[in-house]
Parts: structure tokens; C-alpha cells; sequence
């Protein structure tokens, strides 16, 4: 097994992972392509070969499969394979490709899960790097072995600051997740607290999830919103069982309202599942998915009632630092800044 530093590959892992999503994207628009694996990870030492994760509804993977087959990929023999995950690799470029075809909310999320705890904890990247370099005389099986006991360990429940923390996943609503959404959505708290789950759900999508669904990467985008309103992106936030826990509304730019009292995101949990760790999980994704999606954002507001316990902890527990209090419509709000750069 040889090991290359990050500088020796990584340039040429994204060029190839841009154009493939490029391709995938131009089949599938509504798959998720993301770069996983050593090589998505500043940093990481790595054979130099190229994983990505395509997610689609499970009624699409098959159909899927016969897709990325045209592209010159093949199943790889003797790797797991069920009906929400398939791995397939192509000898057609200079390095090695696999992508791994998994269905959206299975297990197999769990790619991302790895991926996005290695990027955010350096002792992490520190000791998996440590395994790598420590493999170099192992045959690929013997590697294979020992990575994956690592990854398993990993993924249990990991303790932060003496803390249990649970794992999040954000992405956007597919089909698949319909009775999901209706059952947390239609939750009688979220009438008695005063909060909406979803925004826009009735305004504009008339409660009807496929409009929903459609239209919501259109949010992002500033289309179909009030015009007063910024352009905003509303992800589902999923647990490591695949039950949809809560959501996010990332705000990509401060109006005055926001400024004052709603800031850049905005975060729910679903009633049956609070006081799990599962907000404090929401915002931390949340600030990834900013530091990767918008960088020019350097640091990002989030505000609450003073009185609202749950929400005060969960931006401390992400390092809000409290620039003042308000008083909003009778009601003190607290307004947190968490810089992104330290
Ligand atoms: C506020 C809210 C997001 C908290 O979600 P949650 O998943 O229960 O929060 P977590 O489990 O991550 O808990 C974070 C911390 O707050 C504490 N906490 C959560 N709810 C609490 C409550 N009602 N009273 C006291 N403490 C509470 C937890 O014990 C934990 O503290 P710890 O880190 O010291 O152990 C959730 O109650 C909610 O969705 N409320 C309605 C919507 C809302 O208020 N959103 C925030 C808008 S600013």
C-alpha cells in the first residue's frame, strides 16, 4: 500500500469529481452527488483514488445503476450490495473510481457522516491519517480490515467536551421522505409553541410535498419567496436510523429583520426527539454546510428568546458569542455571533 500526501492527488480527484457530478447531474438532476472519502478531506494522505456518493430514492436505484453502467462503470464483485447501496468503478481514468449508488435515508448515509467528522475534528483526521501511514506494508484486505473497524468505532455515538453528541445529516426533502415530513409536520406542538416546521409549506407550496419538495431548492435561489424575504436554504435534518428529527433554514444573506432578530439560521426539532443533542447536531451541520457552501460568510448570527433554554445552550454548545439583547415585540431576544474561522 503507498500512501500520497494530499498536494501529490487531491488537485486531480476534485477535476474528476466536478466533471462526473457535472455528467450524473445532467442524467439525474435530482441525485446527490457528494465527494466522499480520503480525498474530499483537506489534508488526509490517501491512495490517490476517488469515492463519491450518489444518493437517490430507493425506487430509483436500480435504474440508477443501468445509468452510471453507460458511463463505463461496472459493479465491483465481492463489496457489499443490497437494494440501497452498490458499488461501481470504472478503469476508464487515470486513478481509480468508484461510486457508491446508495438510497436516500438508508444506513449508507453513513459515508457522509464519516466524511463530515473527519472534516470537522483534526484529532480525528490526525489519528485516521496515523492508521494510513501505518499500513504501508499491509496487503489491501489486511487494509480494508483495519479501516473499517476504525470507521465503525467512529460512527457509534462519539462523546465532544465530555457531551454525548448526536449525528445529523441535512439534505433536501426527496419523495421518498413524504409520510416522514407529515408525521413530524403535522406535530399539534408546533401550533401550541407558535413555530412553523416548514416554512413555506403553506404560503407557497399549498401543503401539497411534491410542490414542496420541488420547489424547494428554488428557495435558495430567491424564486417563488416574498420579495422582502432572502434567499434561503431549508434542509431536512435525519439521524443516524434515518428518522427525520428537525430541520434548517440557512439564510444566505442579512436583511435588516434578520440583522435584528432572525439572523442566518434558524433550527426545529421534532417534539418526539428533543433533548438528544439532536439541535446541537442541526447548528453544527449547519455551520459546515456555510463554511463549504458560502465562504465569503466569516461569521454567522443566531438569535433567540432569552427565555428559550433549549436554543440559548445549543448556541453556546457551537461557541455563540453573545453581542446583546433586544427587545422584540415584548420579548427579550438574544443575539449570538459564532465566527467560522476559529
Ligand atoms: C430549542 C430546541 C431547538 C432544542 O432542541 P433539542 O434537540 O431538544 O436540543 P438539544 O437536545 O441539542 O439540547 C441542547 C441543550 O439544551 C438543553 N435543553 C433543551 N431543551 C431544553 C428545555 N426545554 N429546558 C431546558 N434545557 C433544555 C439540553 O439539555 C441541552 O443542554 P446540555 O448541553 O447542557 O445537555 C427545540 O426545543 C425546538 O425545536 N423548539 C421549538 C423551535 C425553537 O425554539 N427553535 C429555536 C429557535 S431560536
Amino acid at each position: 500500500m503507498k500512501f500520497l500526501k494530499p498536494s501529490e492527488y487531491q488537485s486531480q480527484t476534485s477535476e474528476i469529481f466536478i466533471s462526473l457530478k457535472k455528467k450524473v447531474h445532467s442524467f439525474l438532476p435530482l441525485a446527490r452527488v457528494e465527494h466522499i472519502g480520503s480525498s474530499a478531506i483537506e489534508g488526509m494522505v490517501s491512495k490517490g483514488d476517488l469515492d463519491i456518493f450518489l444518493g437517490v430514492d430507493k425506487e430509483a436505484h436500480t435504474s440508477t445503476l443501468e445509468i452510471i453502467k453507460s458511463f463505463g462503470f461496472e459493479i465491483k464483485q465481492g463489496t457489499l450490495r443490497t437494494d440501497e447501496l452498490c458499488m461501481l468503478i470504472s478503469a476508464s481514468y487515470p486513478i481509480e473510481v468508484a461510486i457508491q449508488v446508495v438510497a436516500n435515508g438508508s444506513v449508507f448515509e453513513n459515508f457522509l457522516i464519516f466524511r463530515d467528522l473527519l472534516q470537522s475534528d483534526v484529532v480525528l483526521k490526525n489519528e485516521y491519517n496515523q492508521l494510513k501511514e501505518s499500513s504501508a506494508g499491509l496487503t489491501e484486505d489486511d487494509y480494508r480490515l483495519k479501516k473499517s473497524a476504525f470507521i465503525e468505532n467512529i460512527l457509534k455515538v462519539r462523546s465532544v467536551n465530555g457531551k454525548k453528541e448526536s449525528h445529523i445529516i441535512l439534505r433536501q426533502l426527496t419523495l421518498a421522505d413524504k409520510n416522514k415530513f407529515l408525521e413530524a409536520n403535522d406535530d399539534p406542538s408546533w401550533m401550541k409553541e407558535g413555530f412553523i416546521f416548514a416554512h413555506y409549506w403553506e404560503s407557497i407550496a399549498n401543503q401539497d410535498f411534491e410542490k414542496f419538495v420541488k420547489l424547494s431548492p428554488d428557495f435558495a435561489k430567491g424564486l417563488h419567496i416574498p420579495p422582502e424575504h432572502v434567499p434561503c436554504t431549508i434542509l431536512a435534518a435525519f439521524n443516524e436510523d434515518g428518522d427525520l428529527v428537525g430541520r434548517t433554514s440557512i439564510r444566505h444573506e442579512l436583511n435588516t429583520h434578520l440583522l435584528n432578530i432572525g439572523g442566518h439560521v434558524g433550527y426545529a426539532v421534532v417534539p418526539k426527539h428533543r433533548r438528544k443533542g439532536y439541535a446541537t447536531g442541526i447548528l453544527k451541520e449547519s455551520l459546515n454546510y456555510i463554511r463549504k457552501h458560502f465562504p465569503q460568510i466569516k461569521k454567522v448570527l443566531v438569535t433567540c428568546d432569552a427565555s428559550n433554554i433549549g436554543s440559548k445552550k445549543t448556541i453556546e454548545a457551537n461557541r455563540g458569542v453573545l453581542e446583546n439583547s433586544i427587545t422584540y415585540e415584548g420579548k427579550e431576544k438574544l443575539r449570538y455571533w459564532i465566527y467560522l474561522s476559529s
